[in-house]
C-alpha cells in the first residue's frame, strides 16, 4: 500500500508531466467524471507562441516578447466541457496544435513576463477550486495547495508512439525519429529552464502510464483524489 499525499484546502487536481505523457486526455476524463472544469494550461503557452509566430516576434529578444504580451488577449470558453481558447477574439484551438507551435510554446514559456501573465489567469480560474489543471508547474507553482497532485510520466518510447498514433489518426505524415527528438529536446528545455521548470512536486504522486490504459490512469487519479486507499 502506498502513502497517499493530500491537501484538503483546495479541492482541485494538479497534473504535471512531460510531453505526451497523456495529461490532457486523462485530465479531461477526470474532470468530466467529477464535474470539474478542465484547464489545459499548455494551450495558453501555445497561444502566446502562435501570436509570436504569426507576428514575427523575435523570441531571443525578451523585451520584444514582453511588449507583444500587451497585444495578446487570451480567453477560455467551454462548449459541452470542451475547452476552446481564443486569441484576441479568434478561436485558435486547432491552430495551436501544430508541431512548430509546440516549439514556440516551449520557448516563450521560459520567459518570466509570459509566465507571470499566464499564471495570474490560471490562479484566478483555480481560485474557487473544482478544477483539473494540467501543465508543467501546476502542483509546484500555480496551485501548490491542490488537494491531489499527480506527476504523469511514461517512457520516451511510449510517448513517441502515442504522438505518432495521434498524427496517424489526423492523417498527418511524420518521421518517428523527428517526433522522438522533438519530445526529448522539449522535455530537456522545459526541465532545465530557470523559471518554474518541470519538476516533481515533493508531495506529488508519480504515475508511470507506460503500461496502463487511459481508463486505469483515470480511475487511479479519481481514487487518489477522493482519498480511497489503493
Ligand atoms: O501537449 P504537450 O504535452 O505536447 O504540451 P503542452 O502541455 O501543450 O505544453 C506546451 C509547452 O508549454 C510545454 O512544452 C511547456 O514549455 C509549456 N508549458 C509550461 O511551461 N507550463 C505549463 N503549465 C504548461 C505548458
Amino acid at each position: 500500500m502506498e502513502e497517499i499525499k493530500m491537501n484538503e484546502k483546495n479541492p482541485s487536481i494538479a497534473i504535471d508531466g512531460p510531453a505526451g505523457s497523456g495529461k490532457s486526455t486523462v485530465a479531461r476524463l477526470v474532470a468530466k467524471k467529477l464535474g470539474f472544469v478542465y484547464v489545459d494550461t499548455g494551450a495558453m503557452y501555445r497561444t502566446v507562441g502562435l501570436y509570436c509566430a504569426e507576428n514575427a516576434v523575435n523570441l531571443e529578444n525578451i523585451d520584444e516578447v514582453a511588449k507583444a504580451l500587451e497585444d495578446i488577449n487570451i480567453e477560455l470558453k467551454y462548449d459541452d466541457g470542451v475547452q476552446h481558447i481564443y486569441l484576441n477574439g479568434k478561436d485558435v484551438s486547432s491552430a495551436i496544435r501544430v508541431q512548430r507551435i509546440a516549439e514556440y510554446a516551449s520557448k516563450v514559456a521560459a520567459i518570466g513576463a509570459v509566465r507571470e501573465k499566464l499564471v495570474e489567469i490560471q490562479r484566478e480560474i483555480a481560485e474557487n477550486g473544482k478544477v483539473v489543471m494540467d501543465g508543467r508547474d501546476i502542483g509546484t507553482n500555480v496551485i501548490p495547495n491542490a488537494k491531489a497532485k499527480i506527476y504523469l510520466d511514461a517512457s520516451v518510447e511510449v510517448r513517441t508512439e502515442r504522438r505518432c498514433h495521434e498524427l496517424e489518426e489526423k492523417g498527418i505524415s511524420f518521421d518517428k525519429n523527428v517526433i522522438r527528438k522533438e519530445i526529448v529536446d522539449r522535455d530537456n528545455f522545459d526541465k532545465n529552464r530557470k523559471i518554474n521548470p518541470l519538476t516533481i512536486a515533493k508531495d506529488a504522486t508519480i504515475i508511470d502510464t507506460s503500461s496502463m490504459t487511459i481508463e486505469e490512469v483515470e480511475d487511479r487519479i479519481v481514487k487518489l483524489f477522493i482519498g480511497e486507499v489503493i
